[in-house]
């Protein structure tokens, strides 16, 4: 009977097993992560202050399992000034090959807002790619999973997700910035429907090969074991199919993605939110809307359980 269970175990533990490397949970995020203050290289219409003024302005709020990363939602802005004030935090780590899992409750809502979770290595961008996990605009559903990399990238039209491709050129041709990118298949995935829903979980596998998404819902019946618990181990081969695959076919994952950093971050308008600003149901411009309406970005906040790397 005894001599069973290691044969077991072992052949349960067959493929990519992670380790767990860097747990961030509530006020690990202020030494683990730096906020960057800096100029918003996508136009928006945003102010991201420094650690200090976050926390101070209580826009960053770390305690227990919670770490809240949120826009000013009070103050009226004056069309020269500078843009809302947000947060952008960064990893001071940066990775290869690993898995991230992050755990959300809610992230940012409202029009004109463009929230995203992503990785990247900011020196010579795309140089080292960028993975964005859990990116949109203005509340509209669903989540886009998106690579973006230097010239000679693309992906398969179709390949084993369950998401749908939008766009298949990775590569940062002529400056347009695309990329590939997959929209996850539940509206439940970003904005209004996610946070009604009590978010839930993404994770994102890179390897030399390939990278992964995947989706699970707070109320999902099949979020892996590892990824509800933060488990100090994960078997990614048990996962399922993946809300995104981006494979090695024809982008050769190995030299075109570097070292990255995690960054999670909330802007206003720019390249994104701007432009899709009236389609998306805004009336009039973006800027204006933004600097003139603090209190309809209330609900425009990160709340973020956790951040789990493995290696
Ligand atoms: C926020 O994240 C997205 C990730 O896709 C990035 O393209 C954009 O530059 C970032 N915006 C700001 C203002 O930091
Ligand atoms: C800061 O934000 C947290 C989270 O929303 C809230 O619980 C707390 O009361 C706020 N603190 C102050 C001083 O407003
Ligand atoms: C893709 O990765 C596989 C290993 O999984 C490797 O055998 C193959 O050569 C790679 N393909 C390309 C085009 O780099």
């Amino acid at each position: 009977m005894l001599f069973l269970v290691p044969v077991l175990l072992a052949s349960s533990a067959l493929g990519a097993t992670y380790t767990l490397s860097d747990t961030h949970v509530g006020s690990d995020f202020l030494t683990s992560f730096v906020h960057e203050a800096i100029p918003d290289p996508t136009s928006g219409r945003v102010n991201y202050v420094d650690q200090a003024t976050a926390t101070s302005k209580n826009l960053t709020y770390a305690m227990g399992d919670t770490l809240i990363l949120r826009a000013d939602s009070t103050t009226v802005l004056t069309p020269s000034g500078p843009g809302r004030d947000s947060v952008r935090i960064k990893s001071v780590k940066s990775y290869t090959t690993h898995v991230t899992v992050f755990d959300i409750r809610h992230m940012p809502q409202g029009l004109g807002t463009w929230p995203a979770a992503w990785e990247t290595l900011e020196d010579g961008w795309p140089a080292s790619g960028e993975v964005d996990i859990l990116e949109g605009a203005n509340d509209v559903a669903p989540n886009q999973m998106t690579l973006h990399t230097s010239p000679g990238c693309t992906m398969p039209a179709t390949r084993d997700q369950t998401g749908t491709t939008a766009t298949t050129d990775c590569g940062d041709s002529a400056g347009a910035n695309v990329g590939c990118g997959v929209h996850a298949p539940a509206a439940n995935s970003y904005g209004t429907a996610f946070n009604a829903n009590g978010g839930g979980w993404y994770g994102m596998e890179r390897t030399p090969e390939f990278v992964k998404i995947w989706f699970w819902a707070r109320n999902a019946a099949n979020v892996p074991s590892g990824v509800s618990t933060g488990a100090d181990t994960v078997i990614t081969e048990n996962w399922g199919t993946p809300t995104a695959y981006f494979p090695n076919t024809s982008c050769d994952i190995a030299t075109k993605f570097g070292a990255n950093n995690i960054i999670i971050n909330l802007t206003f308008c720019g390249a994104w939110a701007g432009t899709t600003f009236n389609s998306a149901g805004g009336v009039g411009a973006c800027n204006t809307y933004v600097e003139s309406n603090p209190s309809v970005f209330d609900q425009a906040y990160w709340d973020i359980a956790g951040v789990r790397v493995y290696q």
